[in-house]
């Protein structure tokens, strides 16, 4: 027997469409404790359960960041986690009129015969997993999928693991009622140009797409977190905006169905306003005109400015919320296609 239609169908409709809905994003506040680790790092602070507290507390209850930000994707650390004055985090959301969603993979981890790869574990003991983070108030789920280029890959076997895996967790999301973000990121490292880009883009999305058919995976109730086509970081001549708007979207309509509730990017290492240029280029020209809308779920590219200014000091926490609020609200723009440059300079 097949599942046309999950138990859950309504539900994850209306929540898929609540976190694409116009003119807002996700912000993924989900970082591992190794990310976390690196990323205070960086800002010279020592990162324990309270720093990390802390941070997520300051982005949490940003004033106004509902307006801009449907929801945040927490880790199963912060989900627990309360504010300074005993107040449940998932709590802070709701009564925002934000979703709560949730990270439930458990990272990705050396390929097996293939060890220069990776592919993401997770599925065991998921369907508890989901379950728990249901009741706790959670969603949505993210499962992110790492596809690196280099010599001689992405091999065949990384494509058809990775989007296996996306796709039985994506089915158990569904019928636990949490609606499934699916996110093959291919990493911006190295020197390739855009044309191999796109054509690891276009295959790892068909591979996803035919396993989540597979898997009776409902896309209604379906977001695709995907990385954009562009150039490599190393890459000695790297595309403009507006190629890698017009190459994102190209390559998005030839290979995502229709009936996928939203597109979501994330901002795999480009800076803050290179992040928002490139939604924004997109949106100007085609918001409207596909078959789902296209918007952001960042996560460095609306932390980094916070990040920097608050250096795990109180008395930089409201300054910090207003680099975030900053953030959001351009990104918010740019989902409408309403972002400028000038924008930056006059808020600067
Ligand atoms: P970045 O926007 O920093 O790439 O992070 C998004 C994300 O959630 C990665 O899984």
């Amino acid at each position: 027997m097949t599942i046309d239609v999950p138990k859950h169908a309504d539900e994850l409709r209306r929540t898929a469409r609540a976190m694409v809905a116009d003119g807002k994003g996700i912000l993924a506040i989900d970082e591992s404790l190794g990310s976390c680790e690196k990323r205070f790092k960086s800002i010279g602070v020592k990162s324990t359960e309270e720093t990390r507290r802390q941070y997520r507390q300051l982005l949490l209850t940003t004033p106004g960041i509902e307006e801009y930000v449907s929801g945040p994707i927490l880790f199963d650390e912060t989900i627990r986690q309360k504010t300074d004055d005993g107040k449940p985090f998932v709590k802070v959301i709701q009564d925002k009129g934000q979703i709560p969603g949730i990270k439930v993979d458990m990272g990705a981890h050396p390929l097996a015969g293939s060890p220069s790869e990776k592919v993401t574990e997770g599925l065991d003991g998921l369907r508890e997993r989901i379950e728990e983070y249901r009741s706790m108030g959670a969603r949505f789920a993210k499962w992110r999928a790492v596809i690196t280029i280099g010599d001689g890959i992405p091999t065949r076997q990384c494509y058809e693991a990775n989007a296996h895996s996306m796709a039985r967790y994506a089915a158990l999301c569904q019928e636990g009622g949490l609606v499934p973000i699916v996110e093959p990121e291919v990493l911006i490292d190295g020197d390739h140009d855009i044309d191999t880009c796109e054509a690891v883009t276009k295959e790892i999305h068909h591979e996803l797409f035919a396993q989540l058919y597979r898997h009776h995976v409902w896309l209604p109730g379906t977001i695709l977190k995907t990385s954009m086509v562009i150039s490599g970081k190393e890459c000695p001549q790297r595309a403009g905006v507006e190629e890698v708007a017009e190459r994102t979207v190209q390559t998005l309509l030839g290979t995502v169905p229709a009936a996928l509730a939203g597109v979501v990017f994330l901002s795999g290492g480009q800076s803050p306003e290179e992040s928002t240029a490139h939604l924004n280029a997109m949106n100007r020209k085609y918001r409207g005109k596909l078959p789902w809308p296209l918007t952001f779920s960042y996560a460095r590219a609306i932390q980094e400015p916070a990040l920097k200014h608050w250096k795990g000091d109180p008395n930089n926490v409201k300054q910090a919320q207003k680099l975030v609020y900053q953030r959001a609200k351009f990104n918010g723009l740019a989902a409408l296609g309403q972002y400028n440059k000038e924008m930056e300079q006059q808020a600067a």
